[in-house]
């Protein structure tokens, strides 16, 4: 398959296949000139739909790394604007030979539909609340850097369970992996059927975090929430944020992610985020590692 939709469709061998890759462009990127010729025949398309800071520039810079020509598209400043549709918008961008498009939309499905839609190889980089691949690839490799496996690891994930993209393709790679996952947050946050995959739903945080090795934070997703969600910021912030007098009451010392952007004194405080407990800009780092590796192994089958 030349598409990357979702860890749904993916398997424990190509993740290991994938992190042995980003293994060796982690390295590349770490010396003095940071770029391999490898993909100087790929030109690639980045069309954003949602606003983006980390992805799209993890993804820019993947790209320009692995030195493929690569063009970057903001809907915002796009005939999207004048009512072109989505396929026009990037059989338009194909037809001026681009090999490889990564997707981002508000609408879960996008990338799966564009796949069966247009003749390029599509990489999910977040559709609606379904899933988030290549950030929960960049997870599971910053949680396997830090504690040498995820096999048997006890990971919960912390929040808006409910909108999270993150949530729903960090439980598939974890899973497939071999760790344990919970899911932590408020009733109105969490799916009705988050059982049928496999987790236990803790409610209280203190046990939560008790319980796992790993805790992975999830940002309270204003945009997709009625103004009279509950609980309240402040509300949610009392009862599932994390600061540092919590982790320094647990007896033993867990490792805190986030995958961005941070609503600070909402979800961790700054004392948390800032602490050497946090593998946050690790998780942004290895993101340029991991999505090279994506896009190299997809590109190697185009070719
Ligand atoms: N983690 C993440 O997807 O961040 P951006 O929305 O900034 O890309």
């Amino acid at each position: 398959v030349n598409h990357l939709l979702g860890i749904k469709y993916i398997t424990e061998s190509d993740i290991d296949l994938i992190f042995e890759t980003a293994d060796q462009f982690k390295e590349v990127i770490n010396r003095p000139i940071k770029k391999v010729p490898s993909l100087r025949d790929i030109t690639i398309a980045n069309i954003f739909f949602e606003n983006s800071t980390r992805t799209k520039l993890s993804f820019e810079l993947a790209q320009k790394r692995l030195s493929a020509d690569v063009v970057s598209f903001s809907a915002a400043q796009s005939s999207v604007k004048k009512g072109e549709t989505l396929i026009d918008t990037v059989n338009n961008i194909l037809a001026m030979k681009v090999d490889m498009v990564v997707i981002r939309h508000s609408y879960p499905g996008a990338a799966h539909f564009l796949s069966k839609n247009v003749g390029a190889s599509i990489i999910n980089a977040g559709d609606g609340a379904h899933e988030h691949p290549t950030q929960a690839l960049l997870d599971s490799y910053t949680i396997r850097e830090r504690l040498g496996t995820l096999k048997g690891k006890k990971v919960v994930i912390v929040g808006d369970i409910l909108h999270s993209r993150v949530a729903l393709s960090n439980i598939f790679a974890l899973q497939l992996q071999g760790a344990e996952v919970k899911v932590c947050g408020p009733k109105t946050l969490m799916p009705k059927h988050i059982e049928s995959l496999d987790v236990k739903v803790e409610s209280n945080l203190r046990k939560a975090l008790e319980w796992c090795d790993v805790a992975n934070m999830l940002r309270v997703q204003n945009e997709r929430l009625d103004v009279n969600y509950f609980p309240s910021t402040r509300e949610y912030a009392q009862q599932y944020g994390v600061d540092k007098a919590l982790l320094d009451s647990l007896d033993k010392e867990i490792v805190v992610m986030h995958p961005g952007p941070i609503n600070r004194g909402v979800e961790i405080t700054s004392d948390v985020a800032d602490s050497q407990q946090s593998v946050i800009l690790d998780q942004v780092e290895n993101g340029v590692a991991v999505r090279m590796a994506v896009t190299y192994l997809l590109a190697s089958k185009i070719k």
